[in-house]
């Protein structure tokens, strides 16, 4: 692993770089395949998000109890059944603000394709709220609040790509390599949504 600190501009380089390393400590997904480049077929990704849109929130108003404060939002997790790092990002964003369901899934890099998120994007897990919106990887609560409270406009989402150790889920002592949060754009491109370099700053 990696002790010192990365300059935080080169993101793709260094999520791609890392992404080789951590991969092996957490999820099944294919590094290789996560590092290839595949187009994306933006109409086919907008329809499945519409259609999954759809099927979520009639599941969601089903599965949630009466209990649960309507205006907690709900984040479905689709992550592999042996991923630890998943788990522990899914306690933090129940400690901060969200109401999450995790579902075990087998083959997520179909699943992300079917998402519109490239390969380059991805991470271990996909966190998907009720309108659709997908949130990739250990994306700290506090930037999808953020983000779900002002959706910016012709974009899918966010990521954290690969598993930049530090970021919630993936603590190591105190270690914390600077990040980026980035925003998702339907068209396949990307823009700079937060860049972290301290532990403190994700919360
Ligand atoms: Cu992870
Ligand atoms: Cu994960």
């Amino acid at each position: 692993m990696f002790l010192f600190s990365f300059p935080a501009k080169a993101s793709t380089a260094i999520a791609i770089f890392s992404c080789l390393f951590l991969l092996a400590a957490c999820s099944e997904q294919n590094s290789s395949e996560s590092i290839a480049k595949k187009p994306t077929t933006q109409k086919t990704s907008e329809a499945v998000i519409t259609t999954t849109t759809q099927s979520i929130s009639t599941s969601t108003s089903t599965s949630t109890s009466t209990s649960i404060n309507s205006k907690v939002p709900l984040l479905e997790v689709y992550k592999s059944p042996t991923c630890s790092c998943c788990e522990k990002w899914i306690d933090h964003i129940d400690q901060h603000g969200f109401v999450s369901k995790a579902h075990n899934q087998h083959d997520l890099s179909a699943f992300k394709s079917n998402k519109g998120i490239s390969p380059q994007y991805r991470s271990c897990h996909t966190a998907v709220s009720k309108d659709g919106y997908v949130f990739e990887g250990h994306v700290p609560a506090k930037f999808i609040h953020q983000f779900l409270a002002n959706p910016p406009a012709n974009t899918i989402g966010l990521s954290v790509p690969a598993m930049p150790v530090g970021t919630p889920g993936m603590e190591v002592g105190d270690r914390f390599m600077p990040y980026q949060v980035i925003l998702l754009n339907t068209d396949g491109s990307y823009d700079i949504y937060a860049e972290l370099n301290s532990y403190q700053e994700q919360f």
